[in-house]
């Protein structure tokens, strides 16, 4: 299955709950198959929980994921706990390019409140329409699977 063919696990925290209403209209909008992981209102709840359990799911069904909170930063940091999953805050177009081309990112972490709002559904596009480049790149993601491989629990 190629990158542009593999589903996508969205979910955001309450900060994140309005920009992923407006991503979920993008993705039914271009037909690509999607499934919500919440948070489904916007009563306060905890990032980590659902970057936790979309990482999981990206991982283990080899898909892609949105996480949106209110800076990215917190969602980015839960889902990079959970081995395989390479999660990137992107905040501009060419974040949102080599994330992709260079390091194969398979969860978009975005900031709700602080990335700039023209710019943020063009992140999505880039983020979803991006191949990787493998050669060596590949390489060195590589080294972070053997790490993560040698230091499991
Ligand atoms: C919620 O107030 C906020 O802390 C959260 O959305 C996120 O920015 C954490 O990193």
């Amino acid at each position: 299955m190629t990158w542009k063919d593999k589903k996508v696990m969205i979910g955001s925290d309450h900060a994140g709950f309005d920009l992923k209403i407006q991503v979920i209209e993008y993705l039914k909008e271009k037909n690509i198959d999607y499934e919500d992981m919440g948070t489904y209102s916007k009563d306060s709840c905890n990032y980590s929980e659902i970057g936790l359990d979309l990482a999981e799911k990206v991982v283990k069904d080899d898909v892609r994921g949105i996480l949106i909170c209110g800076t990215g930063l917190g969602m980015s940091i839960a889902a990079n706990k959970v081995k395989g999953a390479r999660a990137t805050l992107c905040y501009s177009d060419f974040s949102a390019t080599m994330s992709r081309r260079h390091n194969d990112s398979n969860v978009l972490c975005l900031g709700a409140r602080t990335t700039e709002p023209g710019i943020v559904m063009l992140l999505v596009k880039i983020w979803l329409d991006t191949e990787f480049d493998g050669d060596r790149h590949q390489q060195r993601i590589d080294i972070i699977h053997d790490y993560e491989e040698k230091h499991k629990k």
